[in-house]
């Protein structure tokens, strides 16, 4: 049971939202945290490397979770839900989907811009170019403080985002009592009809 079906989602589908759910909510308080740690100790180096380590890795979890949500089917939403609902949900989905992407996108331009050049060493093995942000614009130090604060917004309209998101789920689970969550965490009503 590998694949979707109009009535839930797969193992594979599965799988990608909640190895990437642990990784988003651990990289967003990993960024928190940092944030306010004194800039030259060696600890917050390392935490900077590992929190660019895990924004690379949902890069590349984004990217083949697209390839396979475009080749599945999706799971048709609920009965009995309004338009404006829908909307909602897509809405929703759809900017989640945006985080992945920006989020490390924004992350990257900024370290590429920032005049002190720290290159990135994905968990200590992998290295990453940087952007040839100078090329751009002549100006690094715009380019960084744009970025860090597009990145900042970001991971706290993110935050928001994700709040909406379990109090959704945790409505169609408790209130509504329709198979919402259960599709996300089994495959049960993928099963149910093809
Ligand atoms: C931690 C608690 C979370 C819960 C309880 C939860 C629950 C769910 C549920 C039940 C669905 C299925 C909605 C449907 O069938 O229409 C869903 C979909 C989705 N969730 Fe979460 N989620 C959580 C965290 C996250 C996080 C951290 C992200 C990261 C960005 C995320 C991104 C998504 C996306 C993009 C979809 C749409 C999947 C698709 O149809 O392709 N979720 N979530
Ligand atoms: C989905 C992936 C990512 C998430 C959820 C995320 C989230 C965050 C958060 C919440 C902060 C703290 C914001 C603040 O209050 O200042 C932060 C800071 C930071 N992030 Fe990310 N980030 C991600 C990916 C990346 C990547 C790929 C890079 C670099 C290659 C990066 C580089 C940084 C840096 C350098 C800071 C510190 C900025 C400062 O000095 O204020 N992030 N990130």
């Amino acid at each position: 049971m590998f694949r979707n079906t109009k009535s839930g989602y797969g193992w594979i589908s599965i799988g990608f939202h909640w190895v990437m759910a642990l990784l988003m909510v651990g990289t967003l308080g990993l960024g928190i945290y940092m944030h306010d740690l004194p800039p030259s100790a060696p600890e917050t180096f390392e935490l900077y490397q590992l929190h660019k380590s895990f924004g690379f890795v949902i890069l590349g979890l984004a990217l083949l979770r697209l390839v396979w949500r475009s080749i599945n089917p999706s799971p048709r939403l609920p009965d009995g839900m309004k338009n404006w609902e829908r909307t909602l949900a897509h809405l929703g989905h759809a900017g989640l989907y945006a985080a992945l992407f920006a989020l490390p996108l924004t992350g990257w331009i900024m370290v590429s811009a920032s005049p002190w050049g720290i290159p990135t060493v994905v968990f200590n093995t992998i290295h990453v170019p940087h952007f040839p942000v100078s090329d751009w614009t002549g100006n690094r130090d715009t380019v960084e403080t744009l970025f860090q604060s597009l990145h900042e917004y970001m991971a706290w309209f993110t935050v928001l985002l994700l709040i909406g998101h379990v109090a959704a789920a945790l409505k169609h689970h408790f209130i509504l009592r329709d198979t919402t969550l259960r599709r996300m965490i089994s495959t049960g009503p993928a099963r149910s009809s093809k």
